[in-house]
């Protein structure tokens, strides 16, 4: 067990939140395989605060995700402190503030990853979490607004001081987005600092790296994002056959299908996509995918996977980081 403050979890290994991928599906496939803890996307607190239904839809979570984090994202410390307690209520193990959403919809308006621009307002908006509800608060943090503003420390001491039980660490700055590489250093710098738990996060593609990051990073835990995606077994060691490929994938579709209805179907193209990566002609199967819309092609298409031989091809594996953006950050 490792301790993040007063949440205990089974490993060092967590699934990073993905807006428009960490549905509840996902999570209790990803926690099935080895994640330790589990995120939903960031939810908005004044959707939350208005009681608004697609937002409450995000929110819903199934005992087999659990540790299940819920995190929130807003700019004002007395709606935060309000959607902290509605949350509270829905029965998670954790509430986690978004300090660090690039996508401008959020930013613009003040709250994700501007919130590292004032870190004042940052302080107050945690505090005003911690005081409101008695889970464990987390945040999850970039490294800063820019190069030249970088400000990790300062903003590990203002989290510190409002009470927080742990933080997440991006290795990267708002600017960057998803580019150059996750700077690991600073994530050190920022654990060997830090009076509270640390989960390292940026980049980690195989269970090896993950392991290796651990290490040299000394940080509590280690989150994976992108890298889970078509890839849910990154979180063990187990490397699946073809055939073990598909069941899991066909389980994936039955449970989007329960959750979402025949959406789920169409949810389920940017997993399927990426579930392809790197199998031998991966791009017949990709276009297939877009083209076939019921779920007995969609189904057949899968079981064909099975049958395909186990060997890679030029795109490099099954493991390289798949090139996600965040488009749709609804
Ligand atoms: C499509 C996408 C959606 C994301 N959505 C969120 C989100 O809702 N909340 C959040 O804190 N970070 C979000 N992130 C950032 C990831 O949690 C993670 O910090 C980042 O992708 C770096 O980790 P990775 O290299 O393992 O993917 C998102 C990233 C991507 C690519």
């Amino acid at each position: 067990m490792i301790a993040l403050g007063p949440l205990l979890i089974e490993g060092p290994l967590g699934m990073a939140p993905l807006a428009g991928f960490t549905d509840s599906p996902f999570r209790r496939l990803v926690r099935r395989f080895g994640a330790a803890l589990t995120f939903t996307e960031l939810i908005s607190a004044e959707g939350i605060a208005r009681g608004n239904r697609k937002t409450y839809d995000l929110m819903r979570f199934h005992k087999d995700e659990r540790p299940l984090g819920i995190q929130i994202f807003g700019k004002d410390a007395a709606r935060m402190a309000e959607a902290a307690a509605r949350v509270e209520d829905l029965g998670p193990d954790l509430i986690d503030i978004n300090v660090g959403c690039c996508a401008p919809k959020v930013c613009h308006s003040g709250s994700g990853a501007a919130l590292l621009k004032d870190l004042d307002l940052l302080g107050a908006i945690a505090s005003a979490v911690v005081k409101r509800v008695k889970l464990p608060v987390s945040a999850k943090i970039r490294l800063g607004w820019d190069d030249t503003s970088r400000n990790h420390l300062e903003t590990l001491r203002v989290l510190e001081d409002s009470g927080v039980s742990f933080i997440t660490v991006h290795g990267r700055t708002r600017a960057q987005r998803y580019t150059g590489s996750a700077d690991w250093d600073a994530i050190t710098e920022v654990r060997e600092r830090a009076r509270i738990p640390v989960i390292g996060n940026g980049d980690i593609h195989s269970h090896d790296q993950a392991l290796q990051r651990l290490g040299e990073s000394g940080c509590a835990a280690v989150m994976v994002g992108r890298g889970a995606i078509g890839n849910p077994w990154v979180f063990g060691t187990h490397v699946p056959s073809m055939r073990e490929r598909a069941a899991v994938i066909r389980e994936h579709i039955d449970l989007m299908v329960e959750d979402f209805g025949p959406y789920g179907l169409v949810l389920m193209r940017k997993h399927l996509v990426r579930y392809v990566h790197g199998v031998r002609n991966a791009s017949r199967f990709r276009d297939a995918f877009v083209h076939q819309h019921t779920y007995e092609e969609i189904i057949a298409l899968v079981d064909s996977l099975a049958e395909l031989p186990e060997s890679h091809d030029e795109e490099g594996g099954a493991t390289g980081i798949p090139h996600i953006e965040p488009e749709d950050m609804e």
